[in-house]
């Protein structure tokens, strides 16, 4: 079972969030909410969006989302702002206000990059962390502060500093899902579409690798490095089990399936490829198998598929109830308000920039 978002972590988050805001209200004053009428001149205003989703959504659900992706997509402009969506984000969000997709890397490397004031994080908390870490001269938003994470709430700074203690000179290669505290007490981050480089890189024998033992056991799978796991695990993907998809398997001859190394290692092993949620995607692109299983979260075949033309999508998906949280009304809201602003005590961002930033420079 996957380790719920810890209560302790919410409080700590509105906390820092609250004293933020102060701050980010006195640069940033609250705008009016625009009109959410849908009518004639919204619906041709957001046409061409609407074009970008038609093959997942029904007209009568756009009528409800155009309002607020007319909204938003101005408020953007007069705040300076962007927004960057995880590939697990709806629909509604990653094609219609969304300025950059990707999965975690990407997104890491966006907000290092990007010369917007504000960041509106489209993804969960430790992503908007990892944005502040990377631009802490930035206002970065969480539409909801209580998406998070179960692979980010199993693990905390103290439970690496006794696992320090425990392995000594063993190198700490720590997953992005996880908080800034535990960023700061490792040696290097890594992602689903880096771990096994990273862990390659550090020169060692042995290597901690946390919180994910999912992820750890399929990059022990690749390497002669001996990995040492935490027992985190992401609620959405230790569900999927080799039952469920041989199942697909029978019933829906030739298809590919594709799976995201956060699954446990026997149904990585039975799929066709697995690889980040960028990888995933870069794979049914090049390949356009007639045929196609993303063992992953829901949204990333919808996003998928809206865009893709020649593959049936098979979909046996699991939702992230915390992806689930950010909604167009919270985004809009966000722009509005400035709010929930997400900070990280300085010194705690600075030691956590490092283990981000050498992952990012292994390139
Ligand atoms: P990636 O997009 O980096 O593959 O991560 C998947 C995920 O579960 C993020 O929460
Ligand atoms: Fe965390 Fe899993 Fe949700 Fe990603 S999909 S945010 S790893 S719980």
């Amino acid at each position: 079972m996957g380790i719920p978002f810890q209560t302790g972590d919410k409080e700590r988050a509105r906390a820092h969030a609250l004293g933020a805001l102060e701050g980010a209200a006195q640069r940033f004053p609250v705008l009016p909410m625009p009109n959410l009428a849908w009518n004639r001149e919204v619906e041709a205003a957001t046409a061409h969006l609407y074009e970008r989703v038609a093959k997942v959504m029904p007209a009568i659900e756009w009528a409800y989302h155009a309002p607020y992706v007319k909204a938003i997509n101005e408020l953007k402009r007069e705040r300076n702002a962007v927004i960057l969506a995880h590939n697990y984000q709806t629909p509604e969000i990653y094609h219609c206000v969304a300025d950059f997709v990707g999965d975690s890397l990407q997104l890491a490397k966006l907000a290092a990059t990007s010369d917007a004031e504000i960041i509106v994080q489209g993804g969960v908390h430790f992503m908007a962390e990892t944005s502040k870490i990377l631009s802490p001269e930035k206002v970065v938003l969480t539409p909801d502060l209580e998406a998070g994470c179960s692979l980010a709430a199993s693990i905390t700074a103290a439970d690496v500093r006794a696992l320090r203690a425990e392995y000594p000179g063993v190198p700490i290669v720590a997953y992005v899902n996880t908080s800034a505290d535990v960023k700061a007490e490792v040696d290097i981050c890594c992602t689903s579409s880096n771990a096994l480089k990273v862990v390659e890189s550090l020169g060692s024998d042995r290597v901690i690798m946390l919180p994910d033992r999912y992820l750890a056991e399929n990059v022990a799978a690749q390497t002669k490095v001996k990995i040492i796991a935490w027992r985190g695990a992401c609620e959405v993907h230790e569900r999927f089990t080799v039952e469920e998809l041989e199942s697909y398997r029978a019933d829906h001859p030739g298809v590919k399936i594709i799976a995201h190394p956060e699954c446990p290692r026997e149904v990585v092993e039975i799929s066709d490829f697995a690889g980040s949620t960028a990888a995933m995607i870069d794979y049914v692109r090049a390949k356009k198998p007639a045929r196609v299983l993303l063992v992953t979260e829901c949204s990333m075949a919808d996003n998928v598929a809206a865009e893709t033309t020649g593959t049936e999508f098979i979909r046996p998906c699991n939702f992230c109830p915390h992806m689930k949280r950010i909604t167009l009304p919270k985004i809009l809201d966000a722009l509005v308000h400035i709010r929930e602003e997400v900070t990280v005590d300085p010194l705690i961002a600075a030691r956590a920039r490092v283990s981000v930033q050498r992952m990012i420079d292994l390139g």
